[in-house]
Parts: C-alpha cells; sequence; structure tokens
C-alpha cells in the first residue's frame, strides 16, 4: 500500500503497511507524544509501560512510514467477539507523530482502514472520537464518516466534561 503525500507542493511518499514487532520503539514514541486531554485519556498514557504492543499485537496496526521512519498508526479491529458483529470494524486509536500532521498520514491511514475492511467482507468502520477533538472529527468527516450517537458529557477528562461520539462510516 503506498500513499501521495502533498506539503507545500512538495510531494513524498507514505508507505502504508502492517505493522512489525520491531516497530515497537518507534509507536511507543508517536503514543507518548501525540494525546492530550483533548484527544485522549490521560490516566491511560500513565498506565502505558514500556511497550506500545502490551494492549493489541502488531497484526492490530496500520502503519505510515515515510522515509523509512515510522510516523503514524491505526488500530483496526473486530468491533464484537460474536459472528453476529463481524460485518463491523473498530478504528481503536490513531495517531500521527506531531512533526509529520498536516501532510495527509492519517487521512492514508485511513483510506488504507477502509480497503483492509472491505476486503475482509465488512461492510461498517466504526470509531469514537471525543467531542472536543476538532481536528480528529475534520478529518473523519472529510472521510464519509457520521454521527451515530453522542454520549453528552460521557468523561469528565482534566476537569471538564467530554462529549463521547459515535461516528461510523458504511463501506
Ligand atoms: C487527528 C490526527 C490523527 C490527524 O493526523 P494528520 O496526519 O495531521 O491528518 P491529515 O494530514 O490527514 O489531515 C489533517 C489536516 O491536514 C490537511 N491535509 C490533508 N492532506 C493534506 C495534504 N496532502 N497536503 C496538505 N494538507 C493536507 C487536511 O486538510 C487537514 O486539515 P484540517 O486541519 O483543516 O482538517 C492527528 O492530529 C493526531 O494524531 N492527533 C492526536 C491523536 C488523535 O486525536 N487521534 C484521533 C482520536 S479519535
Amino acid at each position: 500500500m503506498t500513499s501521495r503525500l502533498g506539503d507545500d507542493g512538495e510531494m513524498s511518499e507514505a508507505k502504508i503497511r502492517w505493522a512489525e514487532a520491531t516497530d515497537d520503539a518507534a509507536l511507543l514514541e508517536i503514543e507518548l507524544t501525540s494525546w492530550d486531554g483533548l484527544s485522549g485519556f490521560p490516566s491511560y498514557l500513565e498506565k502505558m509501560g514500556d511497550t506500545f504492543f502490551g494492549r493489541s499485537g502488531p497484526e492490530a496496526h496500520l502503519v505510515a512510514e515515510d522515509d523509512g521512519v515510522v510516523v503514524g498508526y491505526l488500530r483496526l479491529e473486530d468491533k464484537y467477539p460474536f459472528p453476529e458483529g463481524a460485518g463491523v470494524l473498530a478504528i481503536n486509536g490513531l495517531a500521527v507523530a506531531p512533526a509529520a500532521r498536516g501532510r495527509g498520514v492519517a487521512g492514508a491511514l485511513l483510506t488504507a482502514a477502509s480497503e483492509e475492511a472491505r476486503s475482509r467482507g465488512a461492510r461498517k468502520l466504526s470509531l469514537h472520537v471525543f467531542g472536543s477533538n476538532t481536528a480528529a472529527r475534520r478529518l473523519y468527516e472529510r472521510h464519509g464518516y457520521v454521527v451515530e450517537a453522542t454520549h453528552t458529557d460521557e468523561f469528565v477528562v482534566e476537569g471538564k466534561p467530554v462529549d463521547d461520539l459515535v461516528l461510523a462510516r458504511i463501506l
């Protein structure tokens, strides 16, 4: 999987591929530098430990590589552990290193996830996003995701109530 990226008129090449065990350190660095209280749970980062793949293994992650450097990931998993829900895949994490943002890396990962989901026979991609995460919400909207549910004031993050939105894209 390869995707062209534009950056101020300059084109660079981002390769989208499946993660490997050797990507652990690079992905851990992205994880620790990407999230804040507008996009995720600070308590989750505090418990991260020293391995990225502690939560789920390389096989659940598409990564974007730019000039040989891993700059982003998307975690793609079954949403449900039973066959009746097999048509729905969940994007359970998407992050791009701060220095690589605004060049379409996340967009390329989302496109690859859609292709992968279709190839698995899925009919729908589903994800959660904080109402406060405007950058991510714009990105998902551009990629055809719509709000299926709003869980108002679902969480309190750094003292502020946060809506949890359920977004989905029909494939
Ligand atoms: C949200 C996130 C994944 C977006 O990553 P990204 O690689 O910067 O996303 P993209 O580059 O595909 O799109 C973002 C912006 O770049 C612009 N862009 C996209 N492709 C572009 C291109 N080829 N050339 C120039 N700009 C481009 C988009 O128009 C978009 O602009 P906008 O802010 O006006 O919407 C990233 O900000 C991040 O990791 N945030 C923290 C974690 C997070 O919030 N994850 C989502 C949780 S649900």
